[in-house]
């Protein structure tokens, strides 16, 4: 039985669910890990995420297919990534097969949280790890916990579908040799003052250019982004300091082989930007929503798809992928992993 929830009108935000996954790193190894009902940590004072910021995360979601399976989509690459994001930050990766069973026992462990098809909500899964031992000079932890909850979920921007306005921020989000290509809360403690300050302006998020030259696109404080040419051609930023980003990777996938489109990874300047015919942001929590216009200092580009709604190509993009996802299209072989 799913819980009793007004699914429909969920917004992206936290809610709490009856239980959650923690593994505790120790003597140099993780112990098996456990479910349990306890949202709450405690740390030292001195615990190595609270003076150095020492923590990552990940991001995926369950959905409840068409037939009343539960699924997640790609999880592995959620694991991989993890792993490549505690590489670079000192930390001792966890298991990639351990991973996926860990988020399978939460989810199962929460399947009254996962919302129902068709309700426009999901069930978003939150994995992350930190140092939790006191640490005072500036080195790594030597103790870790992984952990993972769920949260029920509706659009990451407010509105749904209509499209959302960026602008090209004066703030840089990640430095030419530094952690911008990995799932450090680092890169995202950087950017708070920068969307603070986009809400303040009127926008809906930031669109940062490369920190080195600023003349390229990168992506946004949470997703990637692809443009439309006007020759229906998708393309999207080239950079080793953005995250690569799982949605991105399956819609150029999903563009060449399902709707037969060329979709192209490379460089794209800010000065480009007028020659698109639509944009769009991807992620796990902001799926594939639409850019309407960008602003770049005060200057107006203004996307020909229009403020009302998705570009064609984009509505199109978003239906394939969503269709893979809630099990209405055959996926591609390894896509979906199935939770119960
Ligand atoms: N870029 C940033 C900075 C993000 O935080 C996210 C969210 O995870 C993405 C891109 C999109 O990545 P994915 O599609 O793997 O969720
Ligand atoms: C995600 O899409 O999963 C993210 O981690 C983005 C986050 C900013 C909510």
């Amino acid at each position: 039985m799913a819980k009793d929830i007004d699914w429909g009108n969920l917004g992206f935000g936290y809610m709490k669910t009856d239980y959650r996954y923690v593994s505790e790193y120790k003597n140099g190894k993780w112990d098996d890990g456990a479910i349990t009902a306890d949202e709450n940590i405690v740390l030292n004072e001195c615990a190595c995420v609270l003076q150095y910021a020492q923590t990552c995360f990940e991001g995926l979601k369950a959905y409840r297919t068409k037939d009343n399976k539960v699924v997640c989509f790609r999880p592995d690459l959620n694991a991989k990534r993890m792993a490549d994001t505690a590489k670079r930050l000192e930390m001792p990766p966890f298991p990639e097969e351990r991973f996926l069973d860990a988020v399978k026992k939460v989810v199962k462990a929460n399947i009254e949280w996962v919302p129902p098809y068709g309700s426009g909500a999901s069930l978003y899964i939150r994995p992350y790890m930190f140092g939790s031992n006191a640490v005072m000079g500036v080195k790594p932890a030597t103790e870790y916990q992984f952990r993972v909850f769920v949260s029920p979920v509706g659009p990451y921007f407010k509105g749904g579908a209509k499209p959302i306005t960026l602008r090209i921020p004066d703030f840089d989000r990640a430095a030419p040799r530094g952690t911008g290509h990995v799932k450090a809360g680092l890169n995202y403690a950087m950017s708070l003052h920068a969307i603070v300050d986009a809400h303040n302006n009127g926008f809906n998020e930031n669109m940062y250019l490369d920190s080195k030259t600023r003349t390229k696109v990168e992506e946004t404080g949470g997703a990637n982004i692809i443009f439309v040419t006007k020759d229906n051609e998708i393309v999207t930023p080239k950079s080793s300091t953005i995250l690569p980003s799982i949605t991105r990777r399956s819609l150029m996938y999903v563009a060449e082989h399902y709707l037969g489109l060329k979709a192209t990874e490379r460089e794209i300047y800010a000065e480009e930007l007028n020659d698109f015919k639509e944009c769009a942001l991807c992620g796990t929590a902001a799926v594939l929503s639409p850019v309407g216009k960008i602003n770049d200092h005060g200057k107006e580009i203004l996307l020909p798809s229009g403020m009302e709604k998705s570009g064609e190509i984009t509505q199109k993009l978003y239906d394939t992928l969503t269709g893979i996802q809630m099990g209405r299209l055959e996926p591609p072989k390894g896509w979906i992993f199935e939770i119960n």
